[in-house]
């Protein structure tokens, strides 16, 4: 009876280790957990954005100087590729920004320079029903802009492409 006991005790110990276990594995793996999220829309920096396709570059100018790539998930190039709007739940894009500075090696040629952004827009229409289905996030040295900032996301898309699902950037082809 006792080593029964003392048996089912083991066993139960056991469970309770292998539970915990695979509760750490799931939380170290879930998406969201731990990352930096911008305020009103708790937006990250997607996993393995820097593998995405692209789906077009931009360059800006006075005053802030970028050159600018704007990538997109299998979800959002299987859209473009389409051409149908909107965009579907689970749609990303990111924008990657950098001053842009003249190549050391080569003059003509304009080359990024410091990293300045990145920029995020993931489409979910449950939980964005507010700002057109989209959740932004603006990111700094990996750090979420404030409050403010996110405030001016949906106002200058919704304001220049409402027409287009809230989406400047066109297919690069
Ligand atoms: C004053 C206008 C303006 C504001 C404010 C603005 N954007 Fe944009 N956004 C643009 C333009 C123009 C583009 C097109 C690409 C480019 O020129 O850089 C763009 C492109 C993007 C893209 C790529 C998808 C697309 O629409 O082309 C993302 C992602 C993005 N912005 C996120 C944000 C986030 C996050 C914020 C708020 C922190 C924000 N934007 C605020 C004008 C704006």
């Amino acid at each position: 009876m006792a080593s029964d006991f003392r048996m089912h005790r083991r066993l139960l110990a056991a469970a309770a280790r292998l539970t915990a276990g695979f509760a750490l594995v799931s939380a170290g793996t879930a998406q969201d957990v731990g990352k930096p999220a911008s305020p009103i829309y708790g937006v990250t920096i997607p996993d393995g954005y820097r593998r995405w396709l692209l789906i077009a570059p931009a360059s800006e100018g006075e005053p802030l100087n970028e050159l600018r790539v704007v990538l997109g998930n299998a979800v959002a190039v299987e859209a473009y590729t389409r051409g149908t709007l909107p965009f579907p739940d689970g749609t990303v894009l990111v924008k990657l920004a950098w001053k842009h500075v003249a190549s050391p090696e080569f003059e003509a040629a304009t080359v990024p320079g410091m990293a300045t952004t990145v920029q995020v827009m993931m489409k979910d229409s449950k939980r964005y029903p507010a700002s057109g289905g989209w959740g932004f996030g603006r990111f700094v040295d990996g750090k979420p802009a404030d409050e403010a900032e996110h405030r001016t996301c949906f106002a200058c898309h919704e304001a220049r492409v409402k027409d287009r699902d809230y989406v400047f950037t066109r297919y690069a082809r």
